[in-house]
């Protein structure tokens, strides 16, 4: 950890400085005789794009289990916009704006586009007046706020030209384009994605993440993702941490910690 520390205390470049939104202090979860995470201690800044990676049973999905709230911690604390929310259920986590894509419903494949992101407006899906005007196509009488939002947002997110398509036919990488529209539509701001390049044809993984950057620099959206095809993605990401048995074994600039040695390692071994 002291090596951890002294690489984010030299990181102070402008970037750098932006506001934390998201931290973790000490984690620690153990299931059983494993202990899945030891005093894990990361920070999202705001409108930036964080890269988490490891070998297989580092403590990747348990890290963003206990930030989302699937799993309660046996020590430390999840700090969100400033609040303590480590025992918070998931929900009230993304009414506060903190989104991992899969708590969004899958798009209903046989609505356009427009259709589904206004379907994932704010509130419960069975009782939203915009999935019942959606149904009936009425969706232009309903609330001229919520189109107005849905159509920026698939300006941000590059599929404004893709309003009128059926979601059923987009490719990968426009579906987790979509993903992250509905879950900005749903009120996020800090989300979290596992693997968002599985499953997108690898030459179009540059455009993806261009996407994402884009969403970050422009409209602050703040991200963290989970890769394993860490050479494809290494280069959009702001910052970087690698775990390695339940501890964060380096952190910085994503090249930087993809070249150290602790890293190189953690791959070989296990
Ligand atoms: N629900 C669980 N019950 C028991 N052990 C678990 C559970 N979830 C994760 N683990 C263990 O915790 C460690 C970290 O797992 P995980 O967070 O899934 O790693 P990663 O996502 O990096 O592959 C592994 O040793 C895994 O076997
Ligand atoms: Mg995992």
């Amino acid at each position: 950890m002291a090596y951890a520390n002294q690489e984010h205390e030299g990181l102070q470049t402008p970037q750098g400085m932006e506001e934390v939104i998201l931290e973790t202090v000490n984690l620690i979860k153990r299931f059983g005789g494993i202990t899945a995470l030891n005093k894990v201690n990361i920070k999202l800044r705001k409108g930036k794009i964080t890269l988490l990676i490891g070998p297989n049973g580092s403590g990747k999905t348990t890290l963003v289990n206990v930030i989302s709230g699937f799993i309660k911690p046996d020590g430390g604390k999840v700090i969100f916009k400033g609040r303590d929310i480590t025992l918070l259920p998931p929900h009230e986590r993304v009414k506060m704006g903190l989104v991992r894509t899969f708590q969004i419903p899958r798009p209903f494949p046989n609505l356009t586009v427009l259709e589904n992101v206004l379907a994932a407006a704010e509130g419960n899906p069975g009782e939203n007046p915009y999935i019942a005007g959606v149904y009936k196509g009425a969706w232009i009488n309903y609330e001229r706020k919520a189109l107005e939002k849905a159509l920026s947002i698939l300006d941000w997110v590059g599929l404004i030209a893709k309003w009128d398509d059926k979601a059923g036919d987009l490719s990968g990488g426009q579906l987790k384009l979509l993903e992250i529209a509905r879950a900005i539509m749903k009120g996020a701001d800090t989300i979290i994605m596992d693997e968002p390049a599985a499953g997108v044809n690898p030459r179009l993984v540059t455009d993806l993440f261009q996407k994402i950057i884009k969403l970050a620099r422009e409209q602050h959206v703040t991200f963290l993702i989970i890769e394993h095809r860490i050479g494809l993605v290494a280069k959009y990401m702001d910052y970087a941490y690698a775990m390695n048995m339940g501890e964060v074994i380096a952190e910085g600039k994503p090249d930087d910690v993809l070249n150290n040695p602790l890293v190189l390692e953690s791959y070989l071994g296990g």
